[in-house]
């Protein structure tokens, strides 16, 4: 039987990578096999155009160039990663995949409709079974968020920008319900994780899982 296909998004300071560990946990103790991956990232190569995404010296980068480049990392995570772990069956757990584009470069850098179409060529069409938007607004996770690393170059755009970001993931939501929930990213850790589980038992009870 083939995999099911779980993305994680939202910003900084939503808890993203705590809750990433509870979906793991969810599925290893259903015994079930997981795979992480994550973008901008995944396979050394994504991780090698992650590094020139997020480098903030890279200030002259073109909002076209920079969705291509999130296009193409996403392109080799989904052949090298995702495809082959859900052809084995396994539960694939993704840090952010196309809904970012959507939000950041459809909705944050404008650039519209172009960018599903192009990520529908990087994907091949995939599509996530369940995806988990961790909702902030963008001043509450700034405040919240530990910063053990600088900003990388997304981070420190305006508040303008991540409020047309918030925007896009609001149309995302609306357009797509049974796929896409949202999810207030305000409560605690044990509140997130709760309203997580029930999308997780939703989904397994409707696979037979
Ligand atoms: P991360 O901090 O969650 O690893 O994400 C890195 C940054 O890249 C984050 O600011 C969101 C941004 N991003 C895009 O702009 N477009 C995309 O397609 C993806 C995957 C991330």
């Amino acid at each position: 039987m083939r995999g099911l296909f779980i993305t994680l998004e939202g910003g900084d300071g939503a808890g993203k990578s705590t809750q990433i560990r509870n979906i793991e946990r969810f599925f290893e103790e259903k015994g079930l096999v997981v795979t992480h991956t994550r973008e901008p990232g995944g396979p050394p190569i994504a991780e090698k155009l992650r590094a020139i995404l997020l480098d903030p010296a890279n200030s002259e980068m073109d909002a076209v160039t920079e969705m291509l480049i999130y296009a193409a990392g996403r392109a080799q995570n989904v052949r090298e990663i995702v495809e082959p772990a859900l052809e084995r069956g396994e539960i694939v757990i993704c840090d952010r995949f196309v809904d970012s584009s959507i939000a950041y470069q459809a909705y944050g850098r404008q650039l519209g409709d172009m960018v599903a179409e192009v990520n529908r060529r990087a994907t091949g069409g995939l599509t996530p079974d369940l995806t988990i938007w961790l909702d902030i607004d963008p001043e509450t996770g700034k405040a919240r968020a530990t910063h053990d690393k600088d900003p990388d170059r997304l981070e420190l755009e305006s508040t303008a920008f991540h409020t047309r970001v918030r925007e896009g993931y609001w149309s995302i939501a609306e357009s797509e319900p049974d796929r896409f929930k949202r999810i207030d990213a305000s409560g605690t850790i044990d509140e997130i994780k709760d309203e997580i589980y029930h999308f997780l038992e939703e989904l397994c009870k409707a696979r037979g899982l």
